[in-house]
This record gives structure tokens, sequence and C-alpha cells, in this order.
């Protein structure tokens, strides 16, 4: 079945690269982005651009960094499909894996090529001097009324240290994921809806490269179409699955 020829195609290829999304994180508990009920139901987009945190810093931690929280997750702990994806890794069939959530769950489950195109929620970076803070001190500070929230060391202004729209994405996992990218014989695509750039172009850039393309996810995305595997299931039901399979050869 389309599961076992998936898997062998992960077992041939020379070199697998994954990407996930939020897709992978909901049955953790962690809602995604544009699913009924997801973050985007909840927050305006545009709340959460760059130029917006810049207008109003004191807003954005008052009143929106919830998003940030939201889709951090707190102590959601890693499903199937994490512990799935750190099992290819640690059986040798996993390159990297990048990922666009900022939910640190795939470190948790044991992957250790991460690659967080977006950021973490669980850090706040300095927009000065640009030194990195847990988040939890801070969001008790925070609670206690300094807002916006001032670097320790140079008093400059802090950010939850993930990527707001209007943003460049941090320049070494970019350019990790690009090079992760071409080199990919097969891309594996996990509960994203591709439709943020430039995460986006990961998996169009190992397809343009030749790569053989295998897609998780329940809708139908913008590269459905160029999937070899296209599985519209869940991630839980499909990658402890896959992985089995390609254990087992
Ligand atoms: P989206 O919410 O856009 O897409 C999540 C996809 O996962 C949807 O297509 C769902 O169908 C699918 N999905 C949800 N639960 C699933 C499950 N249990 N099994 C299989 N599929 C499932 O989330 P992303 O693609 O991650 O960026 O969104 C990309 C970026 O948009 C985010 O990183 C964030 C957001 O704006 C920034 O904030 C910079
Ligand atoms: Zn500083």
């Amino acid at each position: 079945d389309e599961i076992r020829f998936a898997a062998g195609a992960i077992r041939d290829a020379d070199s697998v690269v994954a990407m996930t999304g939020a897709g992978v994180s909901t049955p953790s508990g962690i809602p995604d982005f544009r699913s009924e009920g997801g973050i985007w139901s909840e927050y305006d987009p545009m709340d959460f651009h760059i130029s917006r945190f810049e207008a109003d810093p004191e807003g954005f931690w008052s009143e929106r960094v919830e998003l940030v929280e939201d889709a951090f997750g707190g102590d959601a702990a890693p499903n199937p499909a994490h512990e799935a994806l750190a099992g290819l890794e640690a059986d040798g069939h996993l390159d990297g894996l990048i990922t666009q959530n900022i939910d640190g769950l795939h470190q948790d489950a044991g992957n250790e090529e991460v690659i967080e195109v977006h950021g973490n929620g669980q850090r706040v970076a300095c927009r000065n001097c640009t030194t990195r803070y847990e988040a939890e001190g801070v969001m008790e500070r925070v609670q206690a009324g300094a807002v916006p929230p001032r670097c320790p060391s140079c008093e400059g202004l802090l950010k939850p240290d993930v990527v707001l729209f209007g943003e460049e994405l941090p320049e070494y996992p970019l350019f990790r994921a690009q090079s992760l990218a071409e080199r990919a014989d097969l891309f594996l695509v996990v509960g994203s809806s591709l439709t943020v750039e430039p995460a986006a172009s990961f998996p169009r850039t190992a397809a343009d490269a030749g790569a053989t393309l295998c897609i998780v996810n329940l809708d139908r995305t913008d590269l459905s179409d160029r999937a070899e595997y296209d599985f519209r299931a869940d991630v839980t039901d499909i990658l402890p699955a896959l992985q089995d399979a390609v254990r087992k050869g």
C-alpha cells in the first residue's frame, strides 16, 4: 500500500528532510493557525506585524503576547507524530527537521537536527544587543507590570524570539533550511498549509531540484499536486505507521 511505497522511498533516499507546521502539534493540544478554531480565528494577523510591534510595544506585551503563549503551548507534550519523526532521525533516515513551530516539541521528542525558522516561544531577545533570555522570567515581570520589558544588560526593548510578519527569518536557520532543501532526495511535509513564505519555498526548492515529495496534511496544499505521496490524514495515524514501515523494511 501507499505507506509501504512511501517507506521504501524514504529508505532508498540518500537525504531525507522534513518540514513541519502547526498541524504536527494539534494532537498535542496546540491550535494551528488556519483551520476552523485556529489562531487566526481569534487574532488578527495584522496585529502581529513587526511594524505594529514597533509602533506599540506596550500594547503588544500587555494585550497581544497571548498569541505567542498559545502557539508555544505551555506544558504541552510531544505526540506520536513527533515521536515518529524522532525515531526516523535516530534510525538514520532523517538528515534534518525544519519546523515553522515555536513550541519546541521536536526537541522534547528527541530530534537533534531541528531548524527553527520562526524562532522559539520559550525565549525573548533584546532588540538592541540581541541577548536572549528565558521567556518565563520575563513574563513574570510583565505580569508584575514591567511593560514593555527591557533588557537587564542594556535597557533595550525585549521581543519574543519569534518571527513576526514583515520580519526576516533568522539568518543561520534560513541558510540551513535552504541547503538541506537543495540536497534532499525526499522531502516530507507534515502538518503545514504551505501558505507562508519563505517556509513554503523549501519543499518547492527540493521538488524543483528533483526530490520526491511526500505530504501528510488533512487539507490540500498548493504543492499537493506535485506530491508523489499525498496523505490527507491525521499526522498521528500516518507518521507512526510510516516510521514502522521504514524500520521493518
Ligand atoms: P496552518 O494553520 O496554516 O496549517 C496547518 C495545516 O495542518 C492545515 O492545513 C491543517 O489541515 C493541517 N492539520 C492540522 N491538524 C492536523 C493533524 N492532526 N493531522 C494532519 N494535518 C493537520 O499552519 P502552518 O502551515 O504551520 O508563522 O502556518 C505557517 C505559519 O503561519 C506559522 O508558522 C505562523 C503562521 O502565520 C508566523 O507566525 C511567522
Ligand atoms: Zn540588550
